[in-house]
């Protein structure tokens, strides 16, 4: 039977259970992907962390799992099973990237049609199960600290599966890149186009120093008070701060906040209108999809602890 992976509680990643499922079915408008590939992410930890939702004891399945546990999986690649018959121009064998979807940990995952493109031949599944979310979400910081030509971009948290995109998409666009990261990935980030500095005390000093012109746009993708005191610092216009975390601080502090919590903006019309490009660029190679390490499916809660204790750079991801 196909399987899923799903949390069976609230908690840490021993609460993540393989379970068997029966097939899924495609709707009229829909598709059913047997999955190659599903990118970890670290919402996937903390959707079952217990921060976002309070436990639901009173609605539980036969199993005993509380109804109010999440799907995990946000993306994934793999190839087209089975097409709903309102669809058109897609065909079982078909190879797709599908983003947005939910319970990509899974062998199979429905999808409406309007969430699958195709798969470049010369990406790899890894690489494009693992492209979009980080890809989208660096497209839309970018563009909410309105980054283009001339601009000095400061993005905390470059090692990270959102910075690695944001460094690359930033320094096609023609800016200048300061990434901070751990001094280990340093060598990375030069090789990416950025000029790569370590966070930490006295940050604001070495950002000076590696852009003596000033920077003009920050995107925060680490969440710390510290990306937030020195984009305050080093950025005039906080309007072009833009961060991907959010934290009480942040909420008053006049800057942009994307994302799905209160006061955020999801910007689903921008990260939707971005998958093409995203995948047109992989699928060159202009963009590269760094990849830090793949674990089987039945594996996922190991994968989940090697991304809470911090990891290698680049996305973790699941292989059924
Ligand atoms: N709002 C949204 O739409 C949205 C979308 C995607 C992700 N997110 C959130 O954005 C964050 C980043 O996501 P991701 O996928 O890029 O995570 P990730 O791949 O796990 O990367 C996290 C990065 O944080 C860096 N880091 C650790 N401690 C740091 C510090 N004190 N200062 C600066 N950087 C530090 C690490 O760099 P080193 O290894 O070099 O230390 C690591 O590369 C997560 O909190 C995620 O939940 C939000």
């Amino acid at each position: 039977m196909p399987r899923i992976v799903r949390p069976t509680a609230y908690g840490t990643p021993d609460v993540l259970a393989v379970t068997d499922v029966p097939a899924p079915h495609a709707a009229a408008n829909g598709v059913v992907v047997e999955v190659r590939a599903a990118g970890v992410n670290p919402i996937d930890w903390k959707l079952y962390s217990g921060s976002f939702h309070a436990v639901d004891d009173d609605h539980k399945d036969a199993a005993g799992i509380a109804a109010s546990m999440p799907a995990l999986g946000l993306e994934c690649a793999g190839v087209v099973t089975e097409v709903g018959a309102e669809v058109t121009g897609v065909h079982v064998g078909d190879e797709v990237i599908v983003y947005p979807v939910t319970a990509a940990y899974a062998d199979y995952v429905t999808a409406p049609a309007t969430a699958i493109l195709p798969k470049p031949a010369g990406l790899g599944w890894a690489e494009a199960g693992s492209l979009l979310l980080t890809g989208t979400t660096a497209v839309h910081a970018l563009h909410a600290a309105g980054v283009g030509a001339g601009d000095t971009v400061l993005v905390h948290g470059g090692s990270g599966g959102v910075g690695l995109m944001g460094i690359q998409l930033a320094t096609a666009a023609r800016a200048t890149v300061i990434a901070t990261a751990a001094e280990r990935n340093h060598a990375l980030l030069r090789e990416l186009g950025a000029t790569p500095v370590v966070y930490g005390p006295g940050l604001a000093g070495r950002v000076r120093a590696a852009a003596p012109q000033g920077i003009s746009a920050a995107i925060d993708l680490a969440g710390t008070d510290e990306a937030l005191d020195v984009s305050l610092e080093l950025v005039a216009d906080r309007t072009r701060i833009a961060s991907i975390t959010g934290s009480p601080r942040r909420a008053t502090a006049g800057i942009k906040l994307l994302g799905y919590g209160p006061g955020q903006d999801a910007g689903a019309e921008i990260r939707a209108a971005a998958r093409a490009d995203l995948v047109a660029r992989a699928g060159s190679g202009a963009l590269r999809v760094i990849v830090d390490a793949t674990f089987p499916l039945a594996d996922a809660a190991k994968a989940h602890e090697t991304g809470l204790a911090g990891h290698g750079p680049g996305k973790l991801v699941l292989i059924p």
